[in-house]
């Protein structure tokens, strides 16, 4: 996801620029460039551009070799979409005159007609990308307020953006507006920010203000005024951080990804502190924003999510159908939203999300609530977009995940939908014996989960015998089939390896073909109540030459006999064993990805969030 930083006031803008592009470099990106308006007076204000593709060090060399110096700028680092990621599409862009300059996360869908309504007006275009259209249509508007052109340009616009604008002919102003991606509003000390994430900004402030869709901000050095797409004048509440800035550092960590791997005992100690009741094994949840009457009247569940998340949300769907004894679908929220779904006022609809601005998640959360369904926000982002547009929720107190592959947020997920599991099941029923069973099972995972992340070591030992392999096959069942499937995911993404979860008993309606010693398959076995039919295919794997990865339970010396390799983790539930099975994935696919020197926290073609369709 492209990343936007914008500043003015009485400090020299440059440094704190790149410094609030190096915050957000976790997101993934391609190019970076900065706009910044020179000069102390109407005479001599010049607006300076400086891009340059590739890594952020590419502009900063830029900068050095050609130094610019002002107070207000904007800076973006962008992530491709519409043209290839080289300098000439990065941003900022300029209109026609050179005077306007902007930035955007986002994707304009009528740029096309657009670039051709400009062109019958004389504009010329020297990029592929609908960024240059957009500010060439603000210049297109411009007749001596800056915010007015930008009202006007969004006005006609269709598409989602996140944007900050600046221009020499309107000194010391930074106009910002949001549809769909995120921007924040940083308040400073006699000086403001922009940004489309807290983290670029939150070394020089900790108060903030979020648009929501469709609204703007006016930023001088005097203040700042939020007003609607209509120019109606509208009022903001300014926000305090509660994180640290250090959570966001890597803390002696080769990559933030290992960091955020042994975060997550203290996470899954955040995600039930103060949710679990032990007088009466029930649990209690602020800000849920749905009485127990409505909850009671639920008679389905759907969820909707991308990724990572939608793993989490599978697991969601065992244990609601377990607990609860309610039907539960697990939709891809991408298909989700341009399919015709059956939703009604009995469907309680649970939103999966880290960031809180999944472009498909929010849309589908957006198309379910327009059927009249109640919408829970599951997401980590405070003052996200989907959590603040859901009808209630639950943050999963991750804390930020810098890593663009997600880990302590998956782990964070599963636990938080364990504890609104026992919240909705003690309301349809579920009897205390299983209710207490939930509850100290999930007291336990934290130490569980430390004395796992203990044996980190063997997880690097073992993905040394296995990381010059091409392919990998995950297998799972029950509740393991999704730690599959996650685990599949981990190791594509940060090392580039082909691997695909399966349900293990699937294997013999395709996959099995491609068994043979060079095709390292990865079993999830733990002493379940799929342990014995898993132990069968595990048997049909072992007898056509493949080579066995384990997960198991432990104490099962059994299994020894037939992997190759095993990763041992502590009994517990079946509803609470992802929370386990998956830390050694986790820790094999990162050190695959260390072997293969692959950028573990910053993968290729991948973006930390996906703001786009
Ligand atoms: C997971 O490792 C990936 N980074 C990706 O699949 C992610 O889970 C997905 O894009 C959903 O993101 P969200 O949870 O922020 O909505």
């Amino acid at each position: 996801m492209c990343g936007i930083v914008g500043y003015t006031g009485p400090r020299d803008c440059l440094p704190i620029l790149i410094g609030g592009l190096e915050r957000l470099e976790y997101r993934g990106y391609d190019s970076a460039g900065v706009a910044v308006v020179t000069g102390d007076s109407p005479d001599d204000y010049s607006l300076e551009i400086r891009k340059e593709e590739g890594k952020l060090q590419g502009l900063k060399d830029l900068v050095e070799a050609q130094p610019v110096s002002g107070t207000f700028g904007i800076a973006h680092t962008r992530w491709a979409t519409h043209g290839a990621p080289n300098q000439i599409n990065a941003h900022p862009h300029t209109d026609e005159t050179d005077h306007i300059a902007l930035v955007h996360n986002g994707i304009i869908e009528n740029c096309d007609a657009l670039r051709e309504m400009l062109k019958t007006k004389g504009h010329t275009f020297h990029t592929e990308t609908d960024t240059e259209v957009l500010c060439h249509l603000v210049g297109e508007y411009w007749d001596g307020s800056l915010e007015k052109a930008v009202a006007a340009a969004l006005r006609i616009v269709e598409g989602a953006y996140g944007i900050a604008v600046i221009s020499d002919l309107d000194p010391g102003k930074i106009v910002g507006a949001r549809k769909g991606s995120p921007l924040v509003v940083g308040v400073g000390d006699g000086e403001y920010f922009v940004a489309s994430d807290v983290a670029a900004i939150l070394s020089h402030t900790n108060q903030v203000i979020y648009l929501a869709d469709e609204e703007m901000v006016v930023v001088t050095r005097r203040g700042f005024r939020t007003q609607t797409l209509n120019e109606i004048p509208i009022a903001k509440d300014v926000e305090e951080i509660t994180w640290e800035l250090s959570q966001a550092e890597k803390g002696g960590y080769e990559h933030f990804m290992l960091k955020e791997i042994f975060e997550q005992p203290r996470c899954i100690q955040n995600a039930i502190r103060g949710r679990l009741e032990d007088d009466g094994w029930r649990a209690h949840i602020g800000g849920l924003n749905i009485s127990d009457e409505e909850l009671a009247r639920v008679e389905r569940v759907v969820f909707l999510a991308c990724g990572t998340s939608w793993h989490a949300a599978m697991i969601g769907e065992y244990m609601i159908e377990e607990y609860c004894r309610l039907p539960v679908e697990v939709e891809y929220a991408s298909e989700f939203r341009y399919r015709d779904p059956v939703i009604d006022g009995k469907t309680l609809v649970l939103v999966i999300s880290q960031s809180g601005e999944t472009a498909d998640t929010l849309a589908a959360m957006r198309e379910a609530q327009r059927r009249g369904a109640m919408a829970l926000g599951i997401c980590n982002v405070v003052g996200s977009t989907i959590a603040r547009e859901a009808d209630g929720g639950m943050y999963i107190h991750a804390g930020p995940e810098i890593g663009v592959a997600s880990t302590k947020a998956f782990t964070s997920q599963v636990a938080t939908l364990a504890v609104l599991t026992l919240h909705l099941a003690r309301i349809h029923g579920l009897s205390d014996e299983p209710a207490r069973s939930l509850i100290h099972g999930l007291r336990r995972i934290p130490d569980q989960m430390e004395a796992i992340l203990a044996d980190a070591s063997h997880c690097r030992v073992v993905a040394e015998k296995y990381a010059h392999h091409a392919n990998c096959l995950y297998l799972g069942r029950g509740y393991n089939f999704p730690v599959a499937l996650e685990g599949a995911l981990k190791l594509k993404e940060i090392s580039y390896v082909h691997a695909e979860g399966y349900p293990a008993a699937e294997m013999k309606h395709g996959p099995i073909a491609l068994i043979d010693e060079n095709m390292p398959v990865v079993f999830i076995c733990t002493k379940d109540r799929a342990y014995d039919k898993i132990k069968s295919n595990m048997a049909e794997v072992k007898a056509r030459s493949g080579r066995i990865i384990a997960v198991a339970t432990e104490g099962d010396t059994h299994v020894e006999g037939i992997a190759d390799d095993v990763f041992y983790i502590p009994q517990t539930i079946d509803a609470l064993v992802p929370l386990l099975s998956v830390l050694p994935l986790q820790l094999y696919s990162y050190y695959v990805a260390v072997l293969r020197g692959c950028n573990v926290d910053q993968p290729r073609n991948l973006a930390k969030s996906v703001t786009v369709e």
